[in-house]
């Protein structure tokens, strides 16, 4: 198993405020970790820490050096005015963006991201016009352009209807399964159970982590 994540004994808090206790938690290459929780137990903040946006009171986030992180935030409603098309709006993280001087194996890498999201037939739209759905396409193609080993999702589904969750998730199950990881926070059990390999539970006090399969157990306790 290739490590792609090592998280220890982790403490998290906000001034006087711990929100995170000791934490131990591994992602390695491959895996569909799904993190639940309660509302307030400390999700998002956890996944602050894996970005770097907010400093840990103790322990340790290691990571390889060559790991990139890839973040699909949760829907934010984007001003119907943004005037950036779709295709622009992933091309802002390339690694080495200047739009729109773009080379021939960017403006490649940003077709083939942009179909395999199924963006193709509106890429040239602004994106503030484009619906829920597809703005949530638009951030994971986003995420995906710059090829992270890691991608995290938070919430990333809520306002989707049933079908469109399973399509979003489809292209990320898609990612995972060439040799990266995922990171999915969700409150939604059937897709925890549809997709996920491994869980993270939060809960105040204690986190647990283990196999999908023993997710069911947790499902009943919460
Ligand atoms: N910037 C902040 N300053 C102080 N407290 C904060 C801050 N951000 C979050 N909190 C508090 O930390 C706790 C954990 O919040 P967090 O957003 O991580 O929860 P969550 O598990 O993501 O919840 P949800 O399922 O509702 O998204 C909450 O009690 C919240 O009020
Ligand atoms: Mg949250």
């Amino acid at each position: 198993m290739i490590p792609i994540l090592n998280v220890e004994n982790l403490t998290l808090a906000y001034g006087d405020k711990e929100v995170i206790t000791g934490l131990n938690f591994q992602v390695n290459q491959g895996d569909f970790l799904v993190v639940v929780g309660e509302n307030g137990v400390g999700k998002t903040t956890m996944v602050r820490a894996l970005l770097g946006q907010l400093k840990p009171r103790q322990g340790q986030i290691k990571m390889p050096s060559s790991v990139k992180i890839g973040y699909v935030p949760q829907f934010r409603n984007l001003d119907s005015e943004y005037p950036l098309s779709i295709r622009d709006f992933v091309a802002l993280n390339l690694p080495t963006s200047r739009l729109p001087w773009l080379s021939r194996d960017e403006r490649q890498k940003i077709d083939q991201i942009v179909a395999a999201t199924d963006l193709t037939r509106i890429a040239e739209r602004p994106l503030g016009m484009a619906s829920g759905g597809e703005k949530q396409r638009a951030y994971l193609a986003q995420a995906l352009v710059a090829d992270p080993q890691l991608l995290i999702l938070d919430e990333s589904t809520a306002s989707l209807d049933n079908e469109m969750k399973y399509e979003l998730l489809d292209l990320v199950e898609d990612f995972r399964s060439k040799g990266r990881a995922v990171l999915f926070v969700t409150h939604d059990w059937d897709l925890a159970h549809h997709y996920g390999t491994r869980y993270l539970h939060l809960a105040a006090g204690r986190a647990t982590s283990g196999p999908i399969s023993e997710l069911s157990a947790i499902e009943e306790e919460e």
